[in-house]
């Protein structure tokens, strides 16, 4: 009788907030970047995409199929295609070399995944979804690859993708080959070298963003002048002073490097033609109030950044906690369409760093 086993694994993956934004694409099928990014892991508690793969001859006839926040979603995207090929080819190089394993690389796939977080609000939830997908399936199938090979198929799902494979602080190497190879994330430091940093989420919008990242980084690719001298000077010198920020625990210098690579990416987007806005009014909002929380303070307490989309990441360090927290649900608290989806100051939201 043919076995109809139901194999199973499940896993989370947790968001990243870029701190040196990937905004352009080299090779849009690779998804090979224009320039190297760096982020900071959320702790999975807070924003996390929790994701079980199965598989079984039983499915055998019904194809690959995936729910996504309870709905079914399509599974044919090249993306998504691209990752369960690359994973079906490392376990069927497995089952190649030792007989004795069941042959799951050719049996149908289920994925059933649920994030705790507006999908698509430019709150990094593709980067967790293929992170998690990908870790998944990796571990359905027992493949010996490590987080930085499991990486370089994470991207091929989403960009920011690969960063979420990792904890801590984590840097995406745009590389140099054409085929990806060395395109790759790696952890420049553990979430405990540096465990006092925490990050605020305000939702602005928990609507899906206008313009997609995707195709919002193609067309700043193909019309910005200003991009250009992005990834040529600013993005370089950016990633240099992060690590240093990061080794040293300079909170000044991440604050800095942070605020100006947000605002050297929302500037190509407004240099694109047509123009793109992802900031909103609240969103400038949320930038005056860090101003304003580090002018009282005499010193950087915070730091703002701003993904494809409205909604602020604040980052602060623990022992600033009361004034940052509480000067946002001052100034922001009331009128604002946000707070939204249990992510309240001081509550949810205020995310550690992930410490795997
Ligand atoms: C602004 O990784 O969502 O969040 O590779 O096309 O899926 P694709 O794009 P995606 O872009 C993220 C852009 C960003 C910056 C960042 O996370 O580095």
């Amino acid at each position: 009788m043919a076995d109809t086993k139901v194999y199973r694994a499940t896993t989370t993956a947790p968001v990243n907030i870029a701190v040196v934004k990937y905004w352009g694409k080299r090779d849009p099928k690779l998804n090979l970047p224009t320039n190297s990014s760096l982020s900071v892991t959320l702790a999975q508690s807070d924003l996390r995409t929790l994701t079980t793969a199965t598989c079984s001859a039983a499915y055998a006839g019904q194809g690959d199929s995936l729910l996504l926040n309870g709905e079914a979603s399509d599974v044919s995207g090249a993306r998504t295609q691209a990752c369960f090929r690359a994973l079906r080819e490392r376990r069927a190089a497995l089952e190649a070399a030792d007989s004795s394993l069941p042959k799951l690389a050719s049996l149908p796939l289920r994925i059933v995944t649920e994030n705790n977080f507006p999908t698509a609000a430019g709150l990094a939830s593709s980067a967790a979804g293929f992170a998690a997908l990908v870790r998944a399936i990796a571990d359905l199938y027992e493949l010996p690859d490590t987080p930085s090979q499991l990486s370089l198929i994470a991207r091929q799902g989403s960009g920011s993708a690969c960063r979420s494979v990792f904890g801590g602080y984590v840097a995406w190497r745009m590389g140099e080959k054409e085929d990806g190879s060395d395109s790759l994330a790696e952890q420049v430091a553990p979430a405990s070298a540096w465990p006092e940093m925490r990050a605020v989420v305000l939702v602005v919008s928990a609507a899906k963003k206008g313009v997609s990242s995707t195709s919002g980084m193609q067309q700043t690719v193909a019309t910005s002048g200003l991009f250009q001298e992005r990834i040529r000077t600013v993005v370089p010198d950016n990633m240099a002073k992060m690590e240093k920020a990061i080794a040293a625990q300079d909170f000044a210098a991440f604050a800095e490097v942070t605020m100006r690579d947000s605002n050297s990416f929302h500037a190509t987007c407004a240099d694109t033609y047509p123009p793109i806005f992802y900031m909103n009014d609240v969103s400038r909002a949320a930038v005056r109030a860090v101003e304003s929380i580090n002018a009282k303070a005499g010193r950087t307490v915070a730091a703002y950044t701003f993904d494809a989309g409205p909604n602020a990441v604040v980052y602060y360090l623990e022992k600033d906690a009361d004034v940052v927290l509480g000067t946002f649900s001052n100034i922001l608290g009331a009128g604002v369409d946000g707070w939204k989806g249990g992510v309240a100051p001081g509550t949810a939201q205020a995310a550690d760093v992930d410490a795997t």
